[in-house]
C-alpha cells in the first residue's frame, strides 16, 4: 500500500473512532440533554490539550454475537490534558457505546490512566455515564470494576481523585466514585444507587422514583454521598476546574499559591458586630468567613448536607486553606453524626494534600437524644478528634463564641495539636452553659440564689480568660483583626515540620 493510502486509512479509522457509537446514538445522547464523552472532555480541559489514549482498543467478547460489533475505543474515552496549565488525567464513559457499560477492555483503559496518574503525580477525573457492568461479559466486567476500585484505593491520599456523575451510575459501579475525594452530580440527569427503584419495590415494597432514591438533591442533602450539586453538565465541569485550583497535584506538593491583591492587613469593622451580644441569637458563620478570606471568596463543599457544619476552600494571603466551621444559624451549630462525618473526612482530605486548616468554632455541644446515641454519635464524634489530632498540616482555631464541653475539645482545641488558638473577647469556653451548670451545682437552691449563681458563672467561666490564663488560647483578638491574625498564624506555621510515629495505618473509629 502506498504511504498516502496508509495515512488516509489511519485518518479514516481515527475519524470513525471519534464517532463512538455512531451519529444516531450521539443524537440520542443530545436529545436526552447530555453531552457526549468527548464533548465533556473538551469542555473540561484547556482548549486543545487533550491527548487520547487507546482510541482504537476494542472489546474481546463474542457472547451474544458481540464479535460482530466492535466499536473502536469501546465505551470509554481516556487520556490526559491540562487544566489551568496543570497536568490531569481523565476518563469518560461513552454512553453511545453499549450504554457506556464496563467491559474488560474499558476497565483496562481506565486502569491504565489511573496508573499513569499515580506514577506521574497528577489528579484523575472520572466522568461517569454508564449502564454499569456489561452483562454480555459477565464476571470479566465485575473483575474490571474490582481493578478500578483497587486503583482508587491505592491512589487515595496520593493524588486528588474527582468524580462527576452525568448519567446513570448503578450497582457496584457507585463504589468507584465513592472511593474518590469529591463527587459532582447534575440535577435530574444523574442518578446513583446500589439497587434501583424496581429492586427496592420488590424487596422493601417502597415506591420511590429514581430521582428521590438517588438523584443529585438526595445525595447532596440527605445521604452526603455527593459534594456538589450542579444545574448543568457545564456547571459540573467548571466546578471541577475551580476545585482543582485549590489543590496540589499530589501529596508531595503544596497547592498552587496565587498573588493576592487583597491587602493582608485589611480590617473589617463589620466583623465587630456579626456575633450578637445575646448568646442565644443565631448568626451566619459565613458572615465571618467571607469577609476574612481573600476577595471575600469562599468555595463551599457539601453546602446542603449537615448544614450545622460548614466546610470548604478559600485563600488567605494567596495560600489555599481548608475551612471548617460550626454554623450557629443551623441547629445552633450543634455537632451531630452527619456533621461529624462531614468535618472529619474534610480534615483528612486537607491533611493528605498539605492544605492548612482554619477552624471557626461556635459550638454549644453534641446533639443529645436516643437517635444520635443509638446511631453511634460516640464513634462518629470521635472521628473529629482523630482527624484533627493526626493532621500534621498547620492548624489554626478561632473561637468566635461558644466552645462548650466535649465539642470544645474535639474542634481543634490546643491539646489535640492545634498550632494557634485564637478567641474573640466574647468567647465562652467552659464545661457547659451557665444555666445547665447552675442547675447541677445548685439543684436544691432557691430561684434567687440560682439567678445570682448564673451571673457569677457567666462572669467567671463563660469567657475566654480562664483558657487564656492557662495558655490554651494563645491570643484574644478583636473581630475586625481576624484576617491579618489568621494570615500571621499561617505564615508562622508555613514551614511546620511534624510527623506522627511510623505505622501501617491508624485504626480510625469508622
Ligand atoms: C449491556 C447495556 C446495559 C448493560 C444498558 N445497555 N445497560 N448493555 N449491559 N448493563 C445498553 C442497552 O441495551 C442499549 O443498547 C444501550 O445500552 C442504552 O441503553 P438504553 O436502555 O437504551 O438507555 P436508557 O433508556 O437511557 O437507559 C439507561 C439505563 C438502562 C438506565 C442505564 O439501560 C438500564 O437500566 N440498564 C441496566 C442497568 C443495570 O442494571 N446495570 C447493571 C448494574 S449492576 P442499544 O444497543 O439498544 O443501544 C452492576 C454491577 C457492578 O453494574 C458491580 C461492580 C462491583
Amino acid at each position: 500500500m502506498e504511504k498516502e493510502d496508509l495515512y488516509s486509512r489511519f485518518v479514516e479509522r481515527n475519524k470513525n473512532a471519534e464517532l463512538g457509537g455512531g451519529v444516531s446514538k450521539i443524537e440520542k445522547q443530545h436529545e436526552s440533554g447530555k453531552m457526549t464523552a468527548r464533548e465533556r472532555i473538551d469542555t473540561l480541559l484547556d482548549k486543545g490539550t487533550f491527548v487520547e489514549l487507546d482510541k482504537l482498543m476494542v472489546h474481546r467478547c463474542s457472547n451474544f454475537g458481540m464479535d460482530k460489533n466492535k466499536i473502536p475505543g469501546d465505551g470509554v474515552v481516556s487520556g490526559y490534558g491540562k487544566i489551568d496549565g496543570r497536568l490531569v488525567f481523565v476518563y469518560a464513559y461513552d454512553f453511545t457505546v453499549y450504554g457506556g457499560t464496563l467491559s474488560a477492555t474499558n476497565s483496562k483503559k481506565i486502569v491504565k490512566v489511573q496508573e499513569l496518574a499515580l506514577k506521574n503525580g497528577a489528579p484523575v477525573i472520572a466522568l461517569n455515564d454508564s449502564g454499569g457492568a456489561r452483562i454480555q461479559e459477565g464476571v470479566e466486567s465485575l473483575t474490571g470494576y474490582a481493578s478500578i476500585f483497587y486503583q482508587n484505593t491505592i491512589a487515595s491520599g496520593v493524588i486528588p481523585q474527582i468524580s462527576a456523575i452525568l448519567g446513570p451510575c448503578a450497582g457496584g459501579a457507585c463504589y468507584s466514585p465513592a472511593l474518590t475525594d469529591f463527587i459532582f452530580m447534575v440535577k435530574e440527569k444523574s442518578h446513583m444507587f446500589v439497587t434501583g427503584p424496581d429492586v427496592v419495590k420488590t424487596v422493601t415494597h417502597e415506591d420511590v422514583s429514581k430521582e428521590e432514591l438517588g438523584g443529585a438533591y438526595t445525595h447532596s442533602s440527605k445521604s452526603g454521598v455527593t459534594h456538589f450539586l450542579s444545574n448543568s453538565e457545564e456547571e459540573v465541569l467548571m466546578g471541577i476546574r475551580e476545585l482543582l485550583s485549590f489543590l496540589p497535584s499530589n501529596n508531595m506538593e503544596d497547592a498552587p499559591a496565587t498573588i493576592s491583591t487583597d491587602d493582608i492587613h485589611r480590617e473589617e469593622e463589620s466583623l465587630n458586630t456579626v456575633v450578637p451580644a445575646d448568646p442565644n441569637i443565631p448568626y451566619d458563620i459565613k458572615d465571618i468567613i467571607e469577609p476574612v478570606v481573600d476577595d471575600h471568596y469562599f468555595f463551599e463543599v457539601m453546602p446542603h448536607f449537615a448544614k450545622n457544619a460548614v466546610i470548604g476552600f478559600a485563600r488567605l494571603g494567596g495560600k489555599s486553606v481548608g475551612i471548617v466551621a460550626n454554623q450557629p444559624a443551623y441547629l445552633a451549630g450543634v455537632l451531630d453524626i452527619d456533621a461529624s462525618d462531614k468535618i472529619s473526612r474534610f480534615i483528612r482530605f486537607c491533611d493528605c494534600f498539605n492544605i492548612p486548616l482554619i477552624t471557626f468554632e461556635d459550638v454549644p455541644g453534641f446533639l443529645p437524644g436516643c437517635t444520635q446515641e443509638h446511631n453511634g454519635i460516640i464513634r462518629h464524634g470521635a472521628k473529629i478528634v482523630y482527624a484533627y489530632a493526626e493532621a500534621t498540616v498547620p492548624k489554626i482555631t478561632l473561637i468566635t463564641r461558644k466552645a462548650y464541653g466535649g465539642a470544645y475539645i474535639v474542634m481543634a482545641s490546643k491539646q489535640t495539636g492545634s498550632d494557634v488558638n485564637l478567641a474573640y473577647p466574647n468567647a465562652e469556653i467552659a464545661v457547659m452553659g451557665a444555666e445547665g451548670a447552675v442547675n447541677i451545682l445548685y439543684r436544691k437552691a432557691d430561684e434567687e440564689t440560682k439567678k445570682q449563681a448564673i451571673e457569677d458563672y457567666k462572669e467567671n467561666f463563660a469567657n475566654p480568660y480562664q483558657a487564656a490564663e492557662l495558655g490554651y488560647i494563645d491570643e484574644i483578638i478583636l473581630p475586625k483583626q481576624t484576617r491579618f491574625k489568621l494570615i500571621q498564624a499561617l505564615d508562622m506555621a508555613h514551614n511546620k515540620m511534624q510527623t506522627n510515629p511510623p505505622k501501617k495505618h491508624g485504626n480510625m473509629p469508622l
